[in-house]
């Protein structure tokens, strides 16, 4: 059985309807991408998975269960997500964010255990902010903040992570390193990834199944070889490529073609 499920979904925003009827299946244990041109409902589709955006026909189903009926800490175990441009509260110091992605895991009774510590702490470690841990969120980088988003979402430490452009701002070696991070984590504790990305060449390079959207619809899904072509990449992004085998990887590298 698929975890999670999306089946003829309508997903929007009070009258405007983004996504007319949507129907996607995440594979279990595998690293998803999703992509598509700017506003084509790639966030609305991610915020679809969690419990931030309902939808208002269809179903969005966790084991079975529509997401929405489901208690907010229960789904926030199993699901994480880093949205796109978060926002922290004024004044916070990086530790004390991070700290915050333990919440799911808090009861009335231990309040805080050493579990949430090593979380913490190894979410700190594996994004690199560890050094940043007493400096003020609003005080950092643009790429030191969101590998601090980054660590918050990994805290979490949900079976599912769904993350937003999380290279977004990151210099091309921290944007490898956190892919790796990504595949790592599926690759050795089988989490189950979804990540929006607006880079072809690393989506074809780390992701088994890519989503590929345009206009609302979700117009083709498959691993990078079926869905990372010529033609794909004309109609969703209305750009002329040539497709050529990754020298390194063997996956598929979008060339735009010279124009002048
Ligand atoms: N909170 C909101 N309220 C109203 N409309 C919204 C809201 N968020 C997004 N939209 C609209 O929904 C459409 C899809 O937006 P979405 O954020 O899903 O695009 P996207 O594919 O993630 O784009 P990008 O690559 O720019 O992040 C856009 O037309 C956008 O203006
Ligand atoms: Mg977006």
């Amino acid at each position: 059985m698929t975890r999670l499920l999306v089946e003829e979904a309508a997903l929007g925003y009070q009258d405007q309807v983004v996504c007319p009827e949507v129907s996607v299946a995440i594979p279990d244990g595998r690293f998803t991408v999703i992509v598509g041109p700017n506003a084509c409902g790639k966030s609305t589709l991610l915020k679809s998975l969690t419990r931030l955006l309902a939808p208002s026909r269809g179903n969005v189903l966790l084991d079975g269960q529509a997401l929405h009926s489901m208690p907010t800490k229960q789904v926030a175990r199993q699901i994480g997500l880093l949205p796109q441009g978060p926002v922290a509260p004024d004044g916070i110091r990086v530790v004390d964010l991070v700290t915050r992605g333990r919440y799911p895991h808090q009861s009335l009774f231990t309040p805080w255990s050493p579990e949430d510590e090593r979380a913490v702490a190894e979410a700190m470690d594996a994004t690199g902010v560890r050094q940043l841990s007493g400096r003020l969120v609003d005080e950092l980088s643009g790429g030191q903040r969101q590998r601090v988003w980054m660590a918050v979402a990994l805290a979490q430490q949900t079976p599912i992570l769904l993350l937003d452009e999380p290279t977004t701002y990151l210099d091309l070696s921290h944007q490898i390193e956190l892919l790796e991070l990504c595949l790592g984590l599926n690759r050795s504790t089988g989490h189950t990834l979804v990540a929006v990305l607006h880079d072809l060449n690393q989506a074809a390079r780390y992701a088994d199944h890519i989503i590929a959207m345009h206009g609302g619809t979700v117009v083709q899904t498959g691993t990078p070889a079926e869905v990372i072509t010529e033609a794909l990449v004309a109609d969703v992004f209305g750009l002329d490529a040539r497709v050529i085998p990754d020298p390194e990887s063997g996956s598929p590298l979008v060339v735009p073609r010279w124009r002048h």
